[in-house]
């Protein structure tokens, strides 16, 4: 059984008169000690996908449809209180622009004691030791439990609110878009150190991320999305080697190569789709190389591909020449 199963997960935003379809029947599972990426253009509602996991989100949100079970337990189905407590115990979330969530007036230690002593009958000086342990676990020195926030560096918060997440030694943490405000080096520092935690914890990860590039140093699957829907799902491998789903390539042309040579990247034209009024065909056709009339008029089911084991395309196409030929194209971009 897998640690997480998402099935069919449906949410929208009640704004107005209008809803915006921001999850739409999105599916996934998660093995223990795995990592999973979940890429896509802002607004495709990766945080959303995170903030109903957890059940945490904004008051205008509704889960419209599906099933979270985490180890067999339906999370959708539990009262707030055991909801709490599988937010502390089981899931965590370090949440986008995480950093300047610690409170100014307390010292990261104190607050962090604090939270943990709220959760969990534990002793002053056992929560003093459990934070610290926490600090060394992420590289901080025991002695920054007592800064305050503004008296670290960016990365020095950033590293706090991760030690915050793993407090309750949760099975599963999601991480949006945990290196975004860094400059590359240290996100490769902030990248290298999740992989330690995950490794030595055997945690299970969801990294939320726009950029393709950090995707392929983390994880072990990716799930690419587009306009609320997963619309490409496989390995790292099958998604980096054989895209096939015309976004995927576009997303994939349109960064840097980590390791391979440079090459000319690709601009990706049009705006994303208006989520209030999801289109009856194909999201991305507005903005496809490759679409065609029945693009605009039929939604495109997962297509599996032969051969791979994983690995599934939800474009009418997927399994056709003219796909694999423009992933050709793209990656021929390479100079
Ligand atoms: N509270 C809200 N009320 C109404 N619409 C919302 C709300 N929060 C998000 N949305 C809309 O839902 C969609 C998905 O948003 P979400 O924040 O999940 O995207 P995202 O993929 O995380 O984007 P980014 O990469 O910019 O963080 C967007 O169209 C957004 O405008
Ligand atoms: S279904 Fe059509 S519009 Fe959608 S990605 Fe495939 S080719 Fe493009
Ligand atoms: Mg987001």
């Amino acid at each position: 059984m897998p640690l997480l199963e998402v099935r069919d997960l449906t949410v929208h935003y009640r704004l107005g008169p209008a809803r915006v379809h921001a999850a739409d029947r999105v599916s996934f599972t998660l093995d223990r000690g795995q990592t999973l990426g979940l890429v896509g253009e802002s607004g495709c509602g990766k945080t959303t996908v995170g903030y109903a996991l957890l059940r945490v989100l904004p008051e205008n949100g509704v889960i419209a449809g599906g099933q979270v079970h985490l180890d067999g337990s339906d999370l959708l189905a539990l009262d707030a209180e055991a909801m709490r407590r599988v937010r502390w115990r089981r899931l965590s979330m370090i949440f986008q622009g995480a950093m300047n969530a610690l409170n100014p007036v307390l010292r990261v230690g104190d607050l962090l004691e604090e939270i943990l002593q709220t959760h969990e009958p534990v002793s002053r000086e056992e929560a003093r030791a459990r934070v610290a342990e926490q600090f060394e676990q992420v590289g901080l020195p025991r002695a920054r439990t007592h800064s305050y926030p503004h008296e670290m560096s960016g990365g020095q918060r950033q590293r706090a609110v991760k030690a915050k997440s793993h407090l309750g030694r949760p099975d599963l943490i999601i991480a949006d878009e945990p290196t975004t405000a860094f400059d590359v080096i240290l996100q490769d520092q902030i990248l290298v150190q999740l992989q330690e935690i995950q490794k030595r914890l055997g945690l299970a990860l969801i990294l939320i991320s726009h950029d393709m590039s950090v995707i392929a140093e983390t994880c072990d699957h990716v799930a690419v999305m587009y306009g609320g829907r997963i619309v490409e799902y496989g390995t790292v491998d099958e998604i980096f080697a054989r895209p096939r789903h015309p976004y995927t390539i576009a997303m994939l042309s349109s960064f840097p190569s980590l390791y391979g040579p440079a090459r000319e990247l690709l601009a990706l034209p049009g705006v994303p789709p208006d989520l209030t009024a999801p289109p009856v065909g194909c999201a991305f056709a507005p903005r496809c190389p490759l679409a065609e009339e029945r693009c605009h008029a039929e939604a495109p089911a997962p297509l599996t591909l032969d051969g791979d084991e994983t690995h599934w395309s939800r474009c009418h196409f997927a399994r056709e020449v003219k796909v694999s030929a423009l992933a050709r194209e793209a990656a021929g971009a390479e100079s």
